[in-house]
């Protein structure tokens, strides 16, 4: 008899890809079983920094808290340095995510989050936690071999390392969750652009109580520049906090022309001692490895039953913090769609929108990450000290404190080129502005428009394809977030006093069509109030308009007035939405 199990969604993977996908199925009530090849979750902090959208994935699955308990506060996150090491001289400082008082209301004025820093070592057994409480069977020390896809679904075969037993795995739909050597992504033959393994990096955790050195100065991130730093790598040499103050993770790169350096605990010492600028330190090592620099992406990320997210997809340097974020992102949009799918209320053509609306995000975050590590560069040609090494560079960075012309020059060109270090700390239009243009969205020819710099600010709008934007709403004893009143099970529908008459039509179209909808009217003396008159100069409709929300928060369809016949318009916007036109 052959063995076989079966489920709705087999999920590869239990990174913040595969682990997110498995708790917003589970989320919904959709059986699902994500396999994952190791024994346990990630065994190395890797990806930390957890932006805004991030967190509101976060808080719309209700483990903020628990997030918010085991990641390193926002306000310890953001006093970047530059410098020549730890204890040695600092070059410049750069407050990042937000957290320079003129971006701050920025940031706290898009979201009702903020960006913290929780390493992938905390986050991964919160995700894996809260899917299997909610019912995610969870197969460790399992591996995906092969799959083969049919009109019905897909016959997946795994591998017991255990038990050294092959079985099968017979799911309606696939996610390839399985990181940036995805072999899911491989089978498929899907297209990708640009190059894997184009620098050498390695990491370096270990122990050493440091709070003299940084907790003035608090950061999740130190920059080191001093010989050696400008090859390979992510830019420059990277101390990052992994724990305050006394748990840390280095970045160092070496030459991918060369021979892969032998790492040995004598060596990881020496770059220790380096870049802490401490030559008696005795850290306690708890590990090294290797790793390539990547810039790739896929320009789809689906075919027919099987889809790929996060690493798998997008592959990229940890510059600009979008690693871990992006992923969850992926299966935020993905998991609702099967979900309607499964429930039969949508068209599987809606699951075609996945990779519509999130291939070109995979196109601008690698783009992004890329251009910030090289953006270094700039810094590097501001000190001077490019095609040098050794005492030479050295000498060059101490030219910066000449009296002299060329210290001035060198003075000034830091100016400029730590400005541009924005365009990887804060740059707030990258970590929001995702906009969505597909069959799950119905456009009216309207974009957002940004008032600046499209990468470094981010421009809240109601136009169909764009996220909803934030507002407090709420009454005398309670302020929710805009985004609390859509959450993940349903679509909602928003309208003001003017536009009451969208109920009915709602109801008409939840009976039509079977899909969860609820209106929601904000104004005096309705289920919640504009608090701070915000929403209503951000709504860009009028107040008898009405903008329809999906699950994952973005607008799909609006309406800039109540029509004589708001049923019928809105019956055709969600036919349309859910491939049931
Ligand atoms: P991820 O790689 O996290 O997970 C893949 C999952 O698939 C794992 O659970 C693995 O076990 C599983 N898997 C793979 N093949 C399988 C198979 N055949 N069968 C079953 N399971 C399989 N980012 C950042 O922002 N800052 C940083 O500092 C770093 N540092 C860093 C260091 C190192 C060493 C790596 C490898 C990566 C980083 N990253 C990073 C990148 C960041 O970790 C990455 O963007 C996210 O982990 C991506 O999440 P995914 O879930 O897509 O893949």
């Amino acid at each position: 008899v052959e063995d076989v199990v079966e489920t709705d969604v087999l999920i590869v993977g239990s990174g913040p890809a595969g682990a997110a996908a498995a708790l917003c199925l589970s989320t919904l009530g959709v059986a699902n079983i994500m396999v994952t090849k190791y024994r346990w979750t990630a065994n190395t902090p890797r990806a930390h920094i957890t932006n805004q959208r991030s967190m509101e994935v976060f808080r719309d699955l209700g483990i903020e808290q628990q997030v918010l308990d085991d990641a390193t506060p926002h306000e310890l996150v953001g006093d970047t340095v530059f410098c020549t090491s730890i204890a040695g001289e600092e070059i410049g400082r750069i407050r990042t995510w937000g957290t320079r008082p003129d971006r701050e209301g920025d940031y706290q004025l898009a979201s009702p989050c903020l960006t913290v820093d929780i390493p992938q070592t905390f986050l991964e057994p919160i995700l894996v936690r809260n899917a299997t409480e909610r019912g995610t069977q969870a197969r460790f020390s399992t591996e995906y071999l092969s799959h083969v896809q049919d009109a019905d679904g897909v016959t997946v075969t795994v591998f017991d390392r255990l038990t050294g037993h092959e079985y099968r795995i017979r799911a309606k739909y696939l996610i390839g969750a399985d990181g940036a050597r995805s072999k899911v992504a491989q089978e498929l033959d899907l297209p990708f652009e640009g190059e894997m393994d184009i620098a050498g990096s390695m990491n370096i955790t270990f122990k050493a109580d440091i709070s003299a050195l940084v907790d003035h100065r608090p950061s999740v991130l130190y920059w080191v520049i001093q010989p050696g730093s400008n090859v390979g790598g992510i830019g420059t040499g990277l101390v990052r906090m992994v724990r305050p103050w006394d748990e840390w993770l280095i970045v160092w790169g070496y030459d991918i022309n060369d021979a892969p350096p032998q790492l040995d605990d004598e060596m990881a010492t020496g770059i220790i001692r380096e870049l802490l600028g401490m030559p008696d330190l005795e850290p306690e090592i708890q590990g090294y490895s290797l790793w390539g620099v990547n810039e790739m992406y896929a320009t789809a990320m689906s075919k027919g039953r099987v889809f790929i997210a996060g690493d798998a997809a997008h592959r990229h340097p940890p510059s600009n913090g979008l690693g871990s974020n992006t992923s969850v992102q992926d299966s935020y949009n993905l998991a609702w769609k099967i979900a309607a799918v499964l429930a039969g209320y949508a068209d599987p053509s809606l699951l075609e929108s996945y990779s519509a609306e999130r291939s070109p995000v995979a196109k601008r975050i690698v783009t992004r990450a890329n251009k910030s590590a090289r953006e270094f560069g700039d810094l590097f040609e501001a000190l001077g000290v490019v095609g040098l090494d050794g005492e030479e560079m050295a000498a060059a960075i101490e030219e910066r404190k000449a009296n002299t012309a060329a210290g001035a020059a060198k003075r000034a060109a830091l100016v400029e080129a730590m400005e541009t270090k924005n365009y990887e700390f804060n740059a707030h239009g990258v970590e929001l502005g995702q906009f969505y243009e597909s069959s799950a969205v119905i456009s009216d020819g309207t974009r957002p428009e940004p008032t600046a710099d499209e990468d470094l600010y981010h421009a809240m709008s109601t136009c169909p394809g764009a996220h909803l934007p934030h507002a407090w709403v709420g009454d005398s004893v309670d302020r929710h977030a805009l985004m609390d009143l859509a959450p993940y099970d349903r679509w909602t529908l928003l309208t003001g006093v003017a536009g009451e008459a969208w109920a009915e039509a709602a109801d008409a179209v939840t009976s039509e069509f079977g899909l969860p909808l609820q209106t929601v009217v904000i104004g005096p003396g309705r289920e919640v109030t504009d608090l701070y008159y915000d929403w209503a100069k951000l709504r860009d409709v009028a107040e008898s308009g009405a903008i329809l929300v999906r699950p994952d928060k973005y607008v799909a369809w609006r309406a800039d007035v109540l029509p004589d016949d708001p049923a019928g318009a809105l019956s055709a916007a969600v036919a349309q939405l859910l491939g049931r036109a």
